[in-house]
């Protein structure tokens, strides 16, 4: 079934059937002023924390309730619709809409009984508030007269979990009040006030463009004893004007906009946690509403598709286009910004950044703003501790050389980590060494950053400390031990107990640095001692992790194998395959086999299995994907990040076809007509799809945040298109579908706009035979600075 379509020119999703299996949601501001909202206008917004600074009250997992909720009246007839399809939920023979999910935006458009109503919801840039902004329009004959009624429901206090449960303190700690044009709720009111009588937690929700005509700050009142979809205040055509005291909180404002036949008149409904003074400020400025909702509604989209146009490509295949264009890019920046913070699914309790999750997402956006990923990385950097381990968890308010680490009970209170995770610092490598290659920026190898503890070095001292770090946690043969985790949560393979994976990110760990190292006298030693490691660390993986047709997932803590073909269960894993390709650790031949092992024992319609056959008897004790039902998530799920691994594996050893079958087998967009497969958006990535053995393979969970943004981004922008820079410049090695004639790429690399165009008329599906720029051979494979201009066409013949 279909639910929408693609809007490529707009970089807009538009849902033509509201009736979406799940709720399909878009992103509004950022985590400073955050908001989430969905085709039928449900969603919530928090300042700053999902979990502890919630303003809209959102019942999780439920109905996809309470929302920003618009409703029109006929006033001569009585009768009212909302301006989404919920809550009211007319007849869809009668009343038509669609949501057009942007950039940052999003507008419902509907149409009933000769009125059209167009409800656009967004965060100004760096605003920390949000405008709803109404137009509406008489496409009759007659004159008409409508109520407008705008609601919200606030929650009691901030802590969203105290809101639900805490009732005998939160419903008696609030009240609301009407100040003309706007409601003004006041919490603990009579705590900390200022001189103007305010505390800071005031929230308000105005009306801009038109006067009130009346009010209540009381969902009871508003409500009746009705559900959202036929709230008393609407049906009775006029709110009580009363106030919540000892109750449930919320803004309700009425207005009524009288329309000539063809007229249109726009109001703007404001919300914020801010006090009387700036909602006057806030409000006036939305006076003439048009114009300056336009303005900023403008503003907003220049800035985003700024950053998309920093890459476009046209190929044959429209669903690589729309994802690497547009929707796999915005969902980039949202993980990016957002983290894990809040959606429908993470209600808002992580209090900082997960330090895996964090340094891979910077990946996904370096080829399109590598400035915003250098300061990420900076900070990631000033959060790993002296001894070069990553904090497991970087708190919201990092401060760093003061922090506390996971040696201290105050570090294990506050944020429920004990451990260090093997993997965390070993993705410092290749985001680093992405970023150097991406903008040729090697001074920043060399700028001093604290370290989170104490203590402080360049960027090569923090790289080189990560490295130590592994160096000192090995196992039983000398490989990196798994400790609390390895990417996979679930897998706590401890002190001595080994992980492939990390084998694999340690050998590349140790020749990205090499790589990276100035060749200097001073690092001459250094850089020998590394060459040495990594061939020792490799001489081990392939006599302690390889066998046969695979390699191995690791030892457990007390020496047992992990991923054998011998194994009952979970004999095949796919990362240590993927990952040996993309370390460069396997052989030509290893590589061959054991990605050929993946198709055979893992590949499925809807993407790759994590491994199989997943656990159920035969798990060992701290194998905690067991917990899971069967092919769901660690336990044999298709989790989505390491598809992208796959693809770049695949593209990587020059099998186009592969890599591209691996894109579109979990390609949300590649799901578009058969959405109720995915259920979830299908504009959008998510965290894993159910694997063979559910009532329902393919449905996908864990919408929008998640790691699989960027590492999907990477297989598609590094594998599939081949754009592959370095520290010297930039290579470009394409591994595409055999059929595929060519395509073209528009890409701004440091700072020169180039127009590529792939020619693939000799059908291969990877390796290139010639690289021109403006029509002559370039004569060396890496497209060095003084080699490209501003304007320049490369063309890159397979
Ligand atoms: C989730 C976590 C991520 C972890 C992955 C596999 O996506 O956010 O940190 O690597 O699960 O366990």
């Amino acid at each position: 079934m279909q639910f929408g379509y693609f809007d490529n020119p707009k970089r807009e999703y538009v849902i033509t059937d509201p009736r979406t299996p799940m709720p399909w949601a878009n992103y509004l501001g950022s985590p400073a002023y955050g908001a989430i909202v969905t085709q039928n206008a449900g969603g919530y917004s928090f300042v700053k924390s999902g979990a502890a600074g919630r303003i809209l009250r959102y019942t999780f997992n439920q109905f996809d309730e309470p929302g920003r909720y618009i409703y029109l009246r006929d006033e001569d007839t009585g009768d009212f619709w909302s301006a989404s399809w919920r809550p009211v939920e007319k007849p869809l023979d009668e009343y038509k809409t669609i949501t057009r999910h942007g950039t940052s935006y999003t507008q419902i458009e509907s149409e009933y009984r000769g009125i059209e109503s167009k409800a656009l919801y967004y965060v100004p840039m760096d605003a920390t508030y949000e405008v709803w902004r109404l137009e509406v329009k008489n496409t009759g004959e007659k004159k008409r007269k409508i109520g407008v009624f705008g609601y919200c429901e606030l929650t009691t206090e901030s802590f969203y979990t105290q809101d639900l449960v805490n009732l005998q303190y939160t419903q008696f700690i609030t009240v609301t009040e009407f100040h003309g044009d706007h409601i003004i709720q006041k919490i603990n009111q009579f705590c900390n006030v200022n001189e103007d009588g305010e505390n800071g937690r005031e929230r308000f929700f105005g009306l801009a463009g038109a006067p009130v005509a009346s009010y209540t700050g009381r969902r009871e009142r508003f409500l009746g004893t009705s559900r959202f979809n036929a709230p008393k205040g609407v049906a009775d055509g006029k709110l009580d004007d009363s106030l919540n005291f000892n109750g449930n909180p919320c803004g309700a404002l009425h207005t009524v906009i009288e329309l000539a036949p063809g007229e249109s008149k726009s109001v703007a409904f404001i919300l914020a946690q801010k006090g009387t003074r700036e909602a006057r400020k806030l409000i006036d400025r939305y006076a003439d509403v048009e114009k300056t909702v336009d303005a900023e509604w403008k503003e907003l989209i220049a800035y985003w598709h700024g950053k998309l146009n920093g890459l476009n490509v046209n190929t044959p295949d429209e669903d690589l286009n729309t994802m690497v264009n547009t929707w796999n890019a915005f969902q980039c920046f949202t993980t990016f910004v957002w983290s894990r913070a809040a959606s429908l699914v993470y209600c808002g309790e992580r209090n900082g950044y997960g330090y895996r999750d964090t340094v891979q997402d910077i990946q996904g956006i370096i080829h399109l703003d590598p400035a915003m990923a250098k300061e990420r990385i900076r900070f990631m950097l000033s959060a790993q501790v002296h001894h070069g381990a990553g904090l497991p968890l970087v708190k919201f308010t990092h401060n760093a050389g003061h922090e506390d680490t996971p040696e201290q009970d105050s570090y294990v209170k506050s944020t429920g980590h004990p451990h260090y995770r093997a993997d965390d610092a070993m993705w410092l490598f290749p985001t680093v060494y992405k970023y150097v290659a991406e903008t040729g920026d090697k001074d920043f190898l060399n700028e001093v950053i604290p370290f989170a503890d104490y203590d402080e070095g360049t960027v090569i001292e923090h790289l080189r400390r990560a490295i130590d770090f592994t160096m000192h946690h090995l196992g039983h043969h000398g490989m990196p031990a798994g400790l609390h985790a390895d990417w996979n949560d679930c897998l706590q393979l401890g002190a001595q107990g080994e992980s492939s994976f990390v084998a694999f990110q340690f050998y590349y760990a140790m020749n990205l640095l090499n790589e990276l190292l100035p060749k200097t006298a001073e690092y001459k030693e250094y850089s020998q001692w590394l060459t040495e490691k990594a061939a020792e660390q490799l001489q081990k993986i392939n006599e302690f992790f390889w066998e046969d047709d695979r390699f191995l997932r690791g030892y457990t803590q007390d020496g047992a194998v992990i991923g054998s073909k011998k194994d009952p269960e979970a004999a095949m894993w796919l990362n240590p395959q993927a990952w040996g390709v993309i370390s460069r650790g396997a052989t030509p031949e290893q590589a061959e086999k054991s990605m050929e092992s993946v198709h055979r024992l893992l590949n499925t319609e809807n993407g790759i299995e994590l491994m199989a056959p997943c656990y159920k008897k035969h798990y060992f004790e701290t194998a905690f994907m067991k917990l899971f039902n069967p092919t769901t998530k660690e336990n044999g799920g298709i989790f989505c990040q390491p598809q992208g691994w796959a693809i770049l594996a695949e593209a990587l050893l020059g099998h186009g076809g592969r890599a591209f079958e691996y894109f579109k087998e979990s390609c949300p967009s590649a799901y578009n007509d058969r959405a109720e497969i995915r259920e979830v958006e299908p504009y959008v990535h998510s965290q894993f799809i159910e694997g063979h053995e559910t009532p329902q393979p393919g449905r996908a969970h864990v919408h929008w945040l998640t790691g699989t943004a960027s590492t999907v981004m990477v297989g598609m922008v590094e594998g599939i298109l081949g754009l592959r820079p370095t520290p010297e410049g930039l290579r470009i090695s394409p591994a595409i579908p055999a059929e595929w004639d060519g395509f073209t790429m528009d890409k701004t690399f440091r700072g020169k706009r180039l127009h590529i165009v792939v020619d693939n008329s000799a059908h291969h599906e990877g390796g290139v035979q010639k690289l021109l720029v403006n029509g002559k051979a370039a004569g060396s494979a890496v497209l060095t600075d003084d080699m490209i201009r501003d304007g320049d066409e490369i063309t890159v013949v397979m």
